[in-house]
C-alpha cells in the first residue's frame, strides 16, 4: 500500500464518532468523485472548482445509489440513476433531470410463446445493462443509515406495488380458508 494511498477508517475499531480526523493528505482529493468509508459511513469526497474539500454522504437520498458513482458536473454531483444534482452542501438543485423511465405492456398476448420470449428478453437485457447501478442502489437500499425519499416518478411502481401487495395478500388469506 503506497503511503498517500486514501485509507478507510472502519467502524469495528474503537473511535469516537463525534470528533475530527483526517482521511487524506490534501493532494489525494482531486476533482475526482472519491469515495470513502469512515467509521461505517460512507461519503464522498471532491474538490470544487474553489480549490474547496466537499464531502457528502455517498448515497442518494431517492435509491441509496453511491453519489461517487455518478458524475462532478462543475461544482456540483449528478447521481448516476436518476439524475438529482446535489451542490456542495447536498441540497439537491435539480430534480429534473430523470435518466430512468419505467414502461409497462398493455395489450400484449401472453399466452403467446414467442411475445413472451421477447418481452422476457428485453426485460433481461435492460436489467443486464444497468446490473452495476442496480446491485449499488440493492446494497444501498440494504444497509441505509436514513430513510430514502420517493419522488413523482415513483407513484406509478408504489401503486403498482400496493395494488401486488394486495393481491398477494388475498391470495394468502384465499389459501388458508
Ligand atoms: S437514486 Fe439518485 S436520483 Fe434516483
Amino acid at each position: 500500500m503506497s503511503r498517500y494511498e486514501l485509507q478507510t477508517i472502519h467502524p469495528e475499531s474503537e473511535f469516537l464518532e463525534n470528533a475530527w480526523y483526517m482521511v487524506a493528505q490534501s493532494a489525494q482529493i482531486s476533482r475526482e468523485l472519491q469515495p470513502l468509508t469512515i467509521l461505517g459511513d460512507n461519503l464522498v469526497f471532491y474538490r470544487d472548482s474553489n480549490d474547496k474539500i466537499v464531502a457528502l454522504e455517498d448515497a442518494c437520498p431517492h435509491r441509496k445509489m453511491p453519489l461517487s458513482m455518478g458524475k462532478l458536473m462543475g461544482d456540483v454531483v449528478q447521481c448516476g440513476f436518476h439524475g438529482l444534482t446535489f451542490d456542495a452542501c447536498g441540497k439537491c438543485i435539480n430534480a429534473h433531470s430523470t435518466r430512468y423511465h419505467w414502461f409497462q405492456h398493455y395489450n400484449t398476448n401472453t399466452s403467446d410463446e414467442a411475445v413472451r420470449h421477447k418481452l422476457n428478453e428485453g426485460a433481461r437485457g435492460a436489467f443486464e445493462e444497468d446490473r452495476i447501478i442496480l446491485e449499488a442502489v440493492d446494497a444501498g437500499m440494504n444497509d441505509k443509515k436514513r430513510a430514502n425519499l420517493d419522488l413523482r416518478l415513483d407513484i406509478g411502481s408504489r401503486k403498482f406495488r400496493k395494488k401486488l401487495n394486495a393481491l398477494i395478500k388475498a391470495e394468502k388469506e384465499e389459501a388458508i380458508c
